[in-house]
């Protein structure tokens, strides 16, 4: 059991309020994600809920205790860094069961959980090496391991894979979910800017941007149902297309988006008509970008098993029923067209 409650909270620093009345209910066992750019307080809602940070106004709860008052230390959390300050001199076992042997556990003990935990992480054959003789994936599994034995009810991680090269980061990122089957019982809150990390992994992704929460959801429902155009923008690859002025207006909406994979060709005239500027083929799909006479050329998804379009003048519509509308503030408006 450890479910996180938190309500109106707030943090600032000095006259600088970075968290604006958060409001997030974080089910035992989740695995939840914060994402949203640079600057926009996810370290520092971590932080708050680790207590490395105070609590300007509002509460915190994990399993239905007040937490703004008590210390770090008794909170039950482990938290996983972007660096991972692993003590150089001592091996990957030592590095593991250093937290185990400062609380006075028994060195049998500690051996048992720290081999346990080399197990789930696939790091028993390194367990005598010392950090620098490791690559970098195994490193931050050394530093995953030191959370892990310490048996926390609610696991932290700040960007843990952002230091990692491309096919690492994906390896660690099946690493991390197949972590979170192997402790059900661990609610996990994952930092990340990467919003495919975020897609992958998580059971629930919160959106913030400037310090406020703009969407809460599963990934698909953030996906399909984006609040605000904010978030239709944030999540997905490549970029929710979008349209303002007289083309907005015809679905009676201040903007518009469709994904690319929501728009097709058409033979016969189109809503948008415009010139094929630039296609990338990546094999299994291509993107065409089409200029429309607007700011941004309109990115069509496309079947890469099929050859792209012969002339250079094409049309394009959109799949009906996938067109998302946004009243003047960004929000939703409540039907797709
Ligand atoms: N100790 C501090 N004192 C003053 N301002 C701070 C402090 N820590 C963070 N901030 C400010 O709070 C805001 C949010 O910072 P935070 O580190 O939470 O952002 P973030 O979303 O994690 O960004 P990034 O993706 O770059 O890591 C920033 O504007 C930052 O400058
Ligand atoms: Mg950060």
């Amino acid at each position: 059991m450890s479910d996180i409650r938190i309500k109106g909270l707030c943090k600032s620093f000095g006259a600088t309020d970075v968290l604006k009345n958060v409001d997030l209910e974080i089910g035992s066992g989740e695995f939840v994600a914060f994402v949203g750019p640079s600057g926009c307080g996810k370290s520092t809602l971590l932080r708050v809920i680790s207590g490395l940070e105070s609590i300007t106004a509002g509460s915190l709860e994990i399993d239905g205790q007040r937490m703004n008052d008590v210390p770090s230390s008794k909170r039950g959390i482990a938290m996983v860094f972007q660096t991972y300050a692993l003590y150089p001199h001592m091996t990957v076992a030592q590095n593991m069961g250093y937290s185990l042997k400062i609380a006075r556990r028994p060195k049998a003990e500690r051996e048992r959980l720290v081999e346990a935990a080399a197990k789930m992480l696939h790091l028993e054959p390194y367990l005598d090496r010392k950090p620098r003789e490791l690559s970098g994936g195994q490193r931050q599994r050394v530093a995953i391991g030191r959370a892990i034995v310490r048996d926390p009810k609610v696991f932290l991680f700040d960007e843990p894979l952002s230091n990692l090269d491309a096919a690492l980061r994906l390896r660690m990122r099946l690493e991390i979910s197949r972590l979170k089957d192997e402790l059900p019982g661990t609610t996990m809150i994952y930092v990340t800017h990467d919003q495919v990390e975020a897609m992958t992994m998580a059971d629930r992704i919160v959106v913030l941007k400037d310090g406020e929460v703009q969407q809460v959801g599963a990934p698909m429902d953030l996906y399909h149902s984006p609040a605000t155009l904010f978030v239709a923008q944030f999540i997905g690859s490549p970029t929710m297309n979008v349209l303002h002025g007289e083309h907005a207006a015809r679905y009676g909406a201040k903007t518009i988006g469709v994904r690319p994979e929501h728009l097709r060709l058409s033979s016969s005239e189109g809503d948008w008509t415009g010139t094929a500027i630039h296609s990338e083929q990546l094999g299994a799909d291509s993107f065409l970008y089409v200029d429309i006479g607007e700011e941004e050329p309109l990115t069509v998804r496309l079947d890469g098993e099929k050859d792209l379009p012969a002339q250079t003048n094409v049309s394009v519509v959109p799949v009906a029923g996938r067109v998302h509308r946004f009243d003047a503030t960004g929000r939703a408006m409540v039907e797709q067209a």
